[in-house]
């Protein structure tokens, strides 16, 4: 998992990207049905698993957890699930890379067994804060060992007086509430999440699909309760991943910013708790159209439209956030090219990604010559044409490296990223596709 020597690229000054493509699957849905797959009884098959580091990362610790993982080579996945209370010691060290998603919902998963856990993870993994997952662990009874200040590497072990609880998410985390549901499998009684912003909802869909009793309800304020009762029966599936809205955004922007491009991106996922940057992009003026919209396995789906398009500044309404959390560095993006300001607001969570996203993405913007204002949870991009010519550092982080390569095909010079190494944590093949498209991509000029 680990990459030797950083890999610098350039995204080129690219003609008109057109054509019709097929991106990988969602992550977040890769990540669950791996896990749920493991906490079935019988066979769950996966047909579309995204299989990229940060997914290949669960499957690995699946296994170690004792699952059995095949791939048929060709996209079709099993997992022999080992029943909900049926987790075995792992051997070693789990290694989750890149992977928040997958070390956060495996810490929920694992920390009400009654076994020790050891979670390591790549440079960027260990310095993203765990207490927002450890905190509700050690209020059920989990035993935590974090010499780091809850940053990995750390172990976690259930011990004899585990209890579910009820517990309100503090920040806006989908990974947050999943790893607090995830915990009350484990337990008997009923686990209360109460989210005071609505995330991504894919933990819920996806339980009660496999069999477990889950109710959410409408609270004051527009806060959801979620009741999960614990020690369900979970059954094996047939899941098929829909394609990733947050990969396709690379493409979608992309095609909207080279100027006569036609870009059609199939099979997207289209739960509204996603779709925040498709809205924020037609206010912008965007050309976009949804074809063919359908439903497969509970959650709509569709082939999104792109046409060349000249974009408007905006601002983007902060409840929006969550429905757009890993869209805003390419969003950004989308604003350095439209005319007049796009103001994004309730960022906070920005800092806490693979990178520091928010200081990452001021500091690409500035060194391709794009005026910004950075603010402790905001970015103000005034927009207009791009220069381009810029170095960009990306920090380890494959939102940061796809975004400004986009940038690259639509300015009027090359831009450079330090690093795409990382781009294989959630969207291998990415500058392959784009290329088939007619985007241009170069040596770098910083590689030397
Ligand atoms: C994810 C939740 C989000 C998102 C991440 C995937 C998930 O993280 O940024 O890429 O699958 O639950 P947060 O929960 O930290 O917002």
């Amino acid at each position: 998992m680990a990459h030797a020597s950083p890999q610098p690229l350039s995204g080129l000054p690219s003609g008109p990207l057109t054509g019709r493509v097929s991106i990988p699957g969602d992550k977040s849905i890769s990540h669950r049905s791996l896990m749920f797959g493991a906490l079935a009884e019988g066979t769950t098959r996966i047909s579309g698993l995204l299989e990229s580091d940060d997914i290949l990362a669960t499957a690995g610790a699946m296994r170690a957890y004792g699952a059995a993982i095949d791939s048929d080579g060709r996209g079709s996945w099993t997992v022999q699930g080992v029943g909900s209370r049926g987790f075995a010691e792992p051997e070693r060290a789990i290694d989750f890379g890149n992977a928040g998603t997958g070390v956060r919902l495996t810490m929920g998963l694992a920390g009400t067994c009654a076994f020790a856990s050891t979670f390591v993870g790549d440079a960027s993994l260990s310095r993203r804060p765990m207490g927002r997952v450890l905190d509700p662990l050690r209020q059920m009874g989990t035993e935590v060992i974090a010499r780091g200040g809850d940053r990995l590497p750390l172990t976690l072990r259930g011990t004899a007086s585990m209890q579910p609880i009820s517990y309100r998410v503090p920040m806006a985390s989908a990974q947050v509430k999943s790893a607090v549901l995830l915990a009350g499998i484990n337990l008997p009684g009923v686990t209360t999440v109460i989210e005071p912003v609505a995330t991504r909802d894919h933990t819920e869909r996806m339980l009660r699909g496999f069999g477990a009793e889950l109710e959410t309800e409408a609270g004051g304020g527009g806060e959801t309760i979620i009741r999960l009762q614990g020690r369900p029966n979970l059954k094996a599936q047939d899941i098929i991943v829909p394609g990733d809205p947050s990969s396709a955004a690379f493409l979608i922007v992309a095609g909207l910013l080279v100027e006569g491009s036609d870009v059609t991106v199939a099979d997207v996922l289209l739960n509204p708790a996603r779709t925040g940057l498709l809205t924020t992009l037609r206010e912008m003026g965007a050309d976009i159209t949804i074809e063919n919209e359908r439903l497969t396995g509970g959650e709509a789906i569709g082939d999104v439209r792109v046409r060349g398009s000249r974009l408007k500044g905006v601002t983007v309404p902060p409840n929006r956030a969550p429905s757009m959390i890993d869209e805003y560095p390419v969003l950004a993006v989308a604003a350095a090219f439209a005319e007049g300001e796009t103001v994004m607001d309730g960022l906070e969570e920005l800092r806490v990604k693979e990178s520091d996203r928010l200081a990452a993405v001021a500091r690409g913007l500035e060194a391709n010559g794009v005026v910004c204002r950075e603010g402790p949870a905001s970015l103000t991009v005034t927009g207009g044409k791009v220069r381009g010519g810029g170095h960009v550092t990306t920090h380890l982080d494959h939102r940061i490296a796809m975004s400004f390569l986009v940038m690259g095909l639509a300015a009027e010079k090359p831009v450079t990223v330090d690093d795409v190494a990382m781009i294989a944590t959630s969207f291998p093949g990415f500058v392959d596709l784009l290329s088939g498209l007619g985007a241009r991509f170069g040596a770098s000029a910083v590689a030397a």
